[in-house]
């Protein structure tokens, strides 16, 4: 394939959690556009080392690397493994997230502190530890945000706000860190891996594109980030089909 069509040819991106569903539908995407890839794991091992094949499939250079992204030590690790194998990183996708139901008034300080540990202060350990290599490689940063940090959803209080405080996170990110990082976050909403469910369908009934959405859905908007001028920084972009209209 030609270098126009592989556009992000000798990129370096790691993207945190894409061992499955939507991170693993970003990686290929970014190994489709010519990017090397590594992507972290937590658990899943066995899908982290199928996305890797897959992903070396694509003639791109690749690593999987276990990471939590609630350590530090953790975190610090994953990254050095890349600066040693790659010597330098041009882009951070900040995927990895947890996700809960839980009725507010018995949401515990547990429950409320991990929901933060991963989907706030993950993020913001990740892009801090890879900020001297962005900062060299005039990179860029794609954070995962929701939906449900820009509406409200009654039954996921701790998720919406943790996912509201990582928007902010993104804008404080793309002020601080001007002119040599850009700073973007891309909100899903309803996005459908394949699984059956009626609760789907009325989501995808209420949804004005009246479908739900797809994590290629998701990988489009991030390579649009990971391609678009530099000067488009600390901007917000929903991929919800208009249900937050
Ligand atoms: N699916 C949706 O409809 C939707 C909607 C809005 C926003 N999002 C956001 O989009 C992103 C991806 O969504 P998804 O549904 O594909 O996510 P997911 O399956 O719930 O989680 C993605 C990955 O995050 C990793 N992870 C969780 N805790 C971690 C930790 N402490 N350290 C490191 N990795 C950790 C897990 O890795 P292991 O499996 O290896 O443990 C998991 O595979 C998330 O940020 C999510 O909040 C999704």
């Amino acid at each position: 394939m030609s270098h126009t069509a592989r556009p992000l040819t000798g990129k370096r991106v790691v993207i945190t959690g894409a061992a499955k569903r939507i991170g693993r539908s970003l990686a290929l995407a970014f190994a489709d556009a010519g990017a090397d890839v590594a992507i972290t794991y937590r658990g899943s091992q066995q899908e982290a080392e199928q996305t890797l094949a897959d992903l070396h499939q694509r003639g791109v250079r690749a690593l999987a690397l276990n990471c939590d992204v609630r350590s530090e030590v953790s975190v610090q690790a994953a990254i050095s493994k890349v600066t040693e194998d790659w010597d330098g990183l041009d882009i951070l996708v900040n995927n990895a997230g947890a996700f809960e139901t839980a009725a507010l008034e018995d949401v515990t300080v547990e429950q409320w502190d991990a929901m933060f540990e991963t989907n706030t202060r993950g993020p913001f350990l990740v892009a801090k530890t890879a900020y001297p290599l962005l900062k060299a490689a005039h990179g860029r940063i794609v954070n995962i945000g929701s939906l449900g940090g820009l509406h409200p959803w009654a039954t996921h209080g701790h998720y919406c706000t943790s996912k509201a405080a990582l928007h902010m996170l993104s804008q404080t990110m793309a002020k601080a860190w001007a002119p040599e990082i850009s700073v973007n976050c891309v909100a899903p909403g309803m996005i459908v891996n394949g699984e059956v469910d009626p609760a789907y369908e009325h989501f995808a009934q209420k949804t004005p594109m009246r479908r739900n959405g797809r994590a290629e859905d998701v990988a489009a908007a991030v390579i649009f980030f990971a391609m678009a001028p530099h000067f488009i920084t600390g901007q917000l972009l929903a991929v919800d089909g208009g249900l937050g209209l």
